[in-house]
């Protein structure tokens, strides 16, 4: 076991809480002013910029950080262009349908020139092909496992029916193919992902290089006419040899965080964008364990969805935490001066006493061309966002999430779990069974529960299926949330942290519910809510 060191900042806590501040103040002037008024950008074609040094020691120095390139492991090059994921092809004859093919099996990539790395691949890359369907569509995805294990493709915050949904329980035996079928309902746009899920290994299945991006389009969507860039987050360990290092006691401990930061695949990528230019930033965290407290340098950073759902407003935030699963949809303005940028990056998050602090991250950077500003582009003050479900309703369950072994052994033991079931991770001091229902409601029919988070830890806790709308957080003794009422499919909980939320599922089957954190999903920290007609 290699318990990751701790790796030394060249800006520690303080100057980071100064630098915070900074930004703070800096949005105090600037508010919305970046996206109000004039009339729709004109989407123009970006370039890549010439070649960055290629650099094996990682370091970036814009804002001052440094890649925190790992002590034994092989670096990624920064990149020089900016990666733009490929879309997987539809196939279907006609209107309305969305039918394509997706493989999974090992392929190598190149992360680093010259070394070949074994991945496990859909359709040849990491991340996998971009997904991109309409409401109303009949999607029809035939899937073949070639990895030489079992798996499956979960399709990550749809609202489909269960039996589709890629549970544990539904495996697709490798050398099989099997077709996912459903329709993506009405109201269902937004931006979700899929990954395997498959009973026990599902955390190292992710790591290897299954994620893919899933968007679900409506023809009546407010921001159709802006461009648009997927900024798919995952994190990645290369041992000495440039090999994927296999998870330590640490990362099945903590959840793993790799120590170079990808987006789209890429170290660091860079773009140029047209002077004022409008974008609307799809963003995904899909690694197994790592935080993004995201801040963006350059521009406001307008909030328009969370998860699968707009919000009923455009928010403006100085920073926004993305747990293991999450995604936000972002609206950034370039600034209007050549040679200006946009740099996406984290700030340093701790998620409890026991687990070292992330350090902070760049992500990306886009320098502003040259050429006369475009107008900026009015955004709706009002979102189509889910219509509120009923307040006051009866509370029906109370989720405990533990992490310091206090279950009282349910289920401990069983299963087979790739990851072992240590009985530490545990909801309702129980680890997970498949064959037991943890919790049943009535398809269609709203409830509250209570979810409190009495680990050391934070968990990002997921409910299949549908998006649940967030009515209260208590957190040392505060209950305002500035995510008050959004509708959202995983939501972190701090340790200590106890919220309310309400959901209602709209099929009959069994679904699951589970922490995003991927190795305390494998140890058992997962349930199944048996939905009846
Ligand atoms: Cu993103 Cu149950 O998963
Ligand atoms: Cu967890």
């Amino acid at each position: 076991m290699s318990a990751r060191q701790p790796i030394p900042l060249p800006l520690g806590p303080v100057a980071d809480a100064q630098r915070r501040r900074l930004m703070l103040a800096g949005l105090a002037t600037v508010g919305l002013a970046g996206c109000g008024g004039g009339d729709g950008g004109n989407p123009t074609a970006t370039s890549p910029v010439a070649a960055s040094p290629v650099s094996n020691s990682g370091t970036a120095t814009a804002a001052g950080m440094s890649a925190a390139p790992p002590s034994s492991g092989v670096t990624v090059p920064l990149a020089s262009t900016w990666p733009t994921l490929p879309l997987l092809q539809n196939t279907g004859a006609s209107l309305g349908s969305f039918s394509a093919s997706l493989i999974a099996a090992p392929a190598t990539a190149s992360f680093v020139p010259g070394i070949a790395t074994p991945i496990l691949a859909y359709n040849g890359g990491t991340p996998g092909p971009v997904i991109e369907a309409y409401e109303g569509d009949a999607v029809r995805i035939a899937f073949s496992n070639l990895l030489g294990q079992d798996t499956t493709v979960h399709w990550h915050g749809l609202p489909i029916p269960a039996d589709q949904d890629g549970n544990p329980m539904d495996p697709v035996a490798t050398g099989t193919t099997r077709n996912y079928s459903y329709t993506l309902p009405a109201s269902s746009a937004g931006t979700y992902w899929y990954h395997p899920h498959p009973h026990g290994t599902t955390h190292e299945q992710v790591y290897k290089g299954l994620a893919g991006v899933f968007i679900v389009r409506s023809r009546t969507d407010p921001l159709a006419a802006l461009p648009e860039r997927i900024v798919l987050i995952t994190d990645l360990r290369l041992d000495a040899s440039g090999q994927i290092a296999p998870d330590t006691a640490t990362d099945l401990a903590n959840g793993r965080e790799g120590d170079q930061v990808l987006v789209n695949g890429a170290h660091q990528p860079v773009d140029t964008i047209a002077p004022g230019r409008t974008e609307r930033w799809r963003v995904f965290d899909a690694t197994n364990g790592r935080y993004l407290r995201l801040v963006l340098d350059g521009a406001p950073m307008v909030v328009v969805a969370v998860d699968g759902s707009m919000l009923a407003a455009p928010k403006t935030v100085s920073e926004l935490l993305l747990a293991p699963g999450q995604r936000a949809e972002l609206v950034v303005r370039a600034p209007t001066t050549s040679g200006q940028k946009l740099v996406l990056r984290t700030l340093a998050y701790n998620r409890g006493s026991m687990v070292p602090t992330s350090p902070p991250v760049k992500l990306f950077e886009v320098t502003v061309g040259s050429g006369a500003a475009l107008a900026p582009v009015p955004l709706p003050a009002k979102l189509p966002a889910p219509a509120p479900l009923p307040a006051n309703l009866p509370v029906t369950q109370t989720l405990v999430l533990s992490d310091m072994g206090m279950g009282s052994g349910g289920g401990m033991g069983g299963g087979g779990m790739g990851a072992g079931s240590t009985g530490r991770f545990t909801i309702n001091g129980k680890v997970f069974d498949p064959a037991r229902d943890d919790i049943t409601m009535k398809a269609g029919l709203a409830e509250e529960w209570l979810v409190r988070n009495a680990g050391m830890m934070d968990h990002p806790l997921h409910i299949h299926g549908t998006a649940f709308q967030l009515v209260a957080s208590t957190r040392a003794g505060s209950t305002t949330d500035p995510r008050l009422n959004a509708f959202m499919d995983v939501v972190n909980l701090t340790p200590g942290e106890q919220i309310r939320l309400r959901l209602r599922i709209d099929t009959p089957g069994r679904r699951m519910f589970h922490c995003h954190i991927l190795e305390h999903e494998a140890q058992g920290m997962m349930g199944v809510i048996n939905v009846t007609a």
